[in-house]
């Protein structure tokens, strides 16, 4: 089942995003003891990390319970400033009583990205305990959306596209010429929720190429998230929803 919520502009969409994120931790938490949940990278989630770290949100967190890996990252030091760990490190983690054993970054430090990938997997297997052949189901998936229909470092006529059995693939971005490591759709479409977050006038077109409903934009990697069996909610501003039909 997907949802949209339109948010009057980014601040507004990092509001509301942070209350569902809480909502959610609460409820796993109190369910299951934990809630595990991957960031995204990204410009837009930095808002949605600014209201977790601050009252009243942060107050309501069970931080205690939370587990944080992140959807993509990139291959240079946690200290780089493009790093994905570091932009939430510095925005929202070492601002909140989250245990350092419950934050799983990719290994930024092994320069192999095969083996890199492999060290995330296994650190993903040692946090769920899957049984033989079952895929870790993340309680929450954070996703951006790029504006050519990119989602965590899914791009576009890249290989980890067609990745089916791995969760974690390294990934060769020639636009950018740089390797990314990324989840994969197999493991991103078992999450119980996921939140694509989209703001601003440049994603509009995207954002109704996956929401047409007459001709949706299947070459787009994002269209390739469909939860199995959860739910997928889209957070967008009006300016990323300006190219929706009028309701
Ligand atoms: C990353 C993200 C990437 C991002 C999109 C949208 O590591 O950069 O995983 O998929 O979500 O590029 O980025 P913006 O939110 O900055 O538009």
């Amino acid at each position: 089942m997907n949802t949209m919520t339109i948010c009057k502009d980014i601040e507004a969409l990092g509001k509301e995003t942070a209350k569902q994120f809480a909502r959610l931790a609460e409820q796993y938490v109190t369910q299951k003891g934990r809630f595990t949940v991957a960031l995204s990278g990204g410009s837009t989630p930095q808002v949605l990390y600014k209201y977790l770290s601050l009252p009243p949100i942060r107050s309501e967190i069970p931080w205690g319970g939370i587990h944080i890996f992140w959807g993509d990252e990139r291959m240079v030091p946690p200290d780089h400033p493009d790093s994905n760990f570091r932009m939430a490190n510095e925005i929202l983690l070492k601002k909140v009583p989250i245990p350092d054993e419950n934050i799983f970054a990719m290994p930024m430090k092994e320069t192999d990205p095969d083996r890199a990938a492999e060290m995330y997997e296994a650190a993903i297997h040692d946090c769920f305990d899957p049984d033989e052949d079952e895929i870790p189901v993340f309680d929450l998936i954070l996703l951006g959306i790029g504006e050519d229909g990119h989602t965590a470092s899914l791009f576009p006529q890249t290989a980890a596209l067609n990745e089916e059995d791995a969760w974690v693939a390294k990934n060769y971005v020639p636009k950018l010429d740089k390797t990314r490591l990324t989840l994969t759709f197999p493991l991103i479409n078992q999450a119980k929720n996921i939140f694509f977050l989209a703001s601003g006038e440049k994603k509009a077109p995207v954002i109704q190429g996956l929401l047409s409903s007459t001709q949706p934009a299947m070459h787009y990697p994002a269209a390739k998230v469909k939860p199995v069996s959860g739910k997928l909610s889209y957070f967008i501003d009006e300016a990323a929803a300006s190219g929706l039909p009028k309701p």
